[in-house]
Formats: C-alpha cells, sequence, structure tokens
C-alpha cells in the first residue's frame, strides 16, 4: 500500500506501536514528558548525526527533538521506520543506554528521540512521510 492509516488513540504516553508500510516496520511512539525531556537536553554537539533525517521538514534541518517529532502541539508523537541505520535489523524499544531504541545486533542505542547516540549505526532513525489527518489518526506515506 503507498499509504497506511494508523489510530494511535489507544496509545497511552510511555506506549508504541509498530505498523507495517511498504514492508518495513514503522515505529509510533507516545512519548512521556520525560521523554521528551530527555532528548530536549541534548546538546546538538554530542549528537553522532545532526540531521534530522525527518522526510517532513527540510533536509538539512537539525536534528533537534522538535525537529525528530510529529511538530509543534504533537511534540509527544515520534513516527520513525524501525530499521537500524547500520545493517537494517529492527531495533528494540524502550531500551538501551539512552530510553529510546536498542538494535541487539551490533549495539547501537539510539535516543527517545530515535538518534544515535552510541553504535556503529551511522544515522539517526528515518522519519518517513506522515500527516495526523484526524486528532488520533495518522497517515504514513
Ligand atoms: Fe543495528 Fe548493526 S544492524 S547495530
Amino acid at each position: 500500500l503507498a499509504t497506511i492509516d494508523v489510530d494511535v488513540s489507544a496509545i497511552e504516553p510511555g506506549m508504541s506501536v509498530t505498523a507495517k508500510w511498504r514492508g518495513k516496520p514503522i515505529f509510533i511512539r507516545n512519548r512521556t514528558e520525560q521523554e521528551i525531556e530527555e532528548a530536549r537536553q541534548v546538546p546538538l554537539a554530542d549528537l553522532k548525526d545532526p540531521v534530522a533525517r525527518n522526510d517532513n521538514i527540510d533536509a538539512n534541518a537539525e536534528a533537534t527533538d522538535l525537529a525528530r517529532s510529529a511538530g509543534e502541539g504533537k511534540e509527544n508523537w515520534i513516527v520513525m521506520i524501525g530499521s537500524c541505520t547500520h545493517l537494517g535489523c529492527v531495533p528494540l524499544g524502550q531500551a538501551g543506554d539512552f530510553g529510546g531504541w536498542f538494535c541487539p545486533c551490533h549495539g547501537s542505542h539510539y535516543d527517545t528521540a530515535g538518534r544515535i547516540r552510541v553504535g556503529p549505526a551511522p544515522t539517526n532513525l528515518p522519519v518517513p512521510t506522515f500527516q495526523f489527518i484526524s486528532d488520533t489518526v495518522i497517515r504514513i506515506g
């Protein structure tokens, strides 16, 4: 399918779901205030990959927490292609040294904004094209 619609109304803060789009896992996470705050506190200079990698915004945008999220007013939502940017394993959610995602294949740690922090993965988990088509439904693609 070119696009999929995902109802996120049942995803409470701290929870996530994995959808499938174009044969790839798509992580959709409703982040807690604390998780957002942790990501916001990270100086951009500490990031291995300083680029947002968000298909919905400028290709050169910096990897701030807001630029990685669903945007103003929806900062709690993060939507990403769940394929480790090292060699494509599927990272585990709510895991790793930064509370985001952990790839068990070779030990890549991503933070709560899906940014690579430690390990062999070269870039942040990519954010696909998506939009909220209502308060509770996300259209991916
Ligand atoms: Fe994820 Fe290698 S595939 S660390």
